[in-house]
């Protein structure tokens, strides 16, 4: 049995018992900070943690690997609730256009963007596929992601869909975080289906959700409701079928225009919203008081230079936000938390406390690990952040660029 002690630590964050599965409102802006204190986790799972003065009472474990974490802060893990990890090849030739002047829509149009990635990722194998996106994961688990969402999509035919979610199950039984899979072949239309939607709707309804609810390949299903992409009618009947094979909705709306898709996703049952860069009223009347989180993509605005989703607006509306990376190789090339905070307290004028709420708690309902993950609470299985030894945590999202996580613990 693997047990760990950490010492000496600065400042245990997010710790506690019977924390909420959700902070909203101005409730985001608390966050409980234990001073002065250990931390002792047996395989993985956390079994007890206090005030440095109290923890004799487990000082006489044998075999123990003790850390000390002087002068450092100990955070639950990030929990990143929106990433496409798996893909083919990364897209800097879009990039240099985009500085020359085109819009990423603009370059959708031609023939890039998602279809793109889809011609790519067509040509490469299962394994290939496999052990790149392992070593991307490797590389987000050492910038403190311990919880990751991965959504198909870069595949649209029934074969590479298939092959990318076949991926993402060998990723959940070998990557040493939890991880949730999410089907997106609703992602953009392939070219053969550009005049003939509905028989992309039928592909993905009647030959590949069978497919995926036998093999249990999904747990979440998205649809990137978009001009130029699926409408609300065409989201609304692909969620409905993957409901009826037992997935739950997460949707792509609100990046570019509102056309609606926020109503309709929490009419469905959503477990989150994503993306939010417009917002009206009507979809924040639609959100409150719905199980829906809403979640933002800064590091996709950034990247895009498109608007960054009002966070703000939602606290005000005692709504909660979760934030996440988006994590692709077209709108977000940077899976790093550490940066989508900082973003969130430079661009969208969330707190430190507020933005860590967004990527701890909330991050961990938006994918269904609130169970597990997202504080730190005796019994939870979630893997802890130990920082480089800084001053405060505000130093974290202040120092915007530098790695301030020192390791992942689990
Ligand atoms: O969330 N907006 C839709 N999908 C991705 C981008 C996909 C791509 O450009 O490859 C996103 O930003
Ligand atoms: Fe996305």
């Amino acid at each position: 049995m693997a047990k760990i002690l950490i010492k000496n630590i600065k400042g245990l964050v997010q710790c506690g018992e019977e924390l909420p599965a959700i902070r909203k409102g101005k409730e985001m802006s608390e966050l409980p900070i234990l001073e002065n204190a250990f931390l002792a986790l047996e395989d993985g799972v956390i079994v007890a943690y206090g005030s440095m003065d109290e923890w004799e009472g487990i000082s006489d474990w044998t075999d123990l690997e003790v850390i000390d974490a002087d002068g450092c802060f100990v955070l639950p893990a990030f929990c990143d609730s929106h990433t496409h990890t798996v893909f083919a090849k990364s897209r800097e030739e879009e990039f240099v256009d985009r500085i020359k002047g085109l819009s990423y829509e603009e370059i959708a149009l031609k023939g890039g963007g998602i279809l793109n990635s889809a011609r790519k990722l067509q040509e490469m194998s299962e394994e290939d596929l496999y052990q790149d996106a392992l070593a991307r994961i490797d590389r987000l688990k050492s910038y403190g992601t311990g919880a990751l969402e991965i959504k198909s999509g870069y595949g649209l035919t029934v074969e590479a869909e298939l092959k990318m979610l076949r991926v993402i199950k060998r990723l959940k039984e070998n990557a040493g975080i939890a991880i949730k899979a999410t089907f997106l072949g609703a992602h953009a239309f392939p070219p053969e289906y550009k005049e003939d939607h509905q028989g992309y709707v039928d592909l993905i309804i009647n030959e590949m959700l069978p497919v995926i609810e036998k093999e249990g390949l999904a747990d979440y299903i998205d649809v990137f409701c978009e001009r130029n992409y699926f409408s609300v009618d065409e989201m609304a009947e692909i969620l409905a079928a993957g409901i009826s094979r037992g997935l739950t909705p997460k949707v792509h709306v609100n990046q570019f225009s509102v056309l609606g898709g926020i109503e309709k996703a929490v009419q469905l049952g959503a477990l989150s919203v994503d993306h939010l860069e417009e917002l009206d009223d009507k979809d924040i009347e639609a959100l409150k008081g719905s199980k829906t989180m809403p979640t933002v993509l800064p590091s996709c605005s950034h990247f895009l230079s498109i608007p960054y989703g009002d966070a703000r607006r939602l606290m005000q509306n005692d709504l909660p936000v979760a934030l996440a990376s988006d994590f692709n190789p077209g709108s977000t090339p940077s899976g790093n938390l550490s940066f989508v905070w900082s973003l969130a307290c430079i661009k969208m004028k969330m707190t430190p406390e507020e933005a860590l709420n967004a990527l701890t708690i909330n991050g961990a309902y938006a994918m269904g690990l609130s169970d597990t993950h997202g504080t730190i609470t005796v019994g939870k299985k979630t893997p802890v952040i130990i920082t480089k030894p800084i001053p405060n945590l505000a130093y974290i999202p202040y120092s915007f660029g530098d790695q301030l996580v020192d390791r992942l613990v689990n």
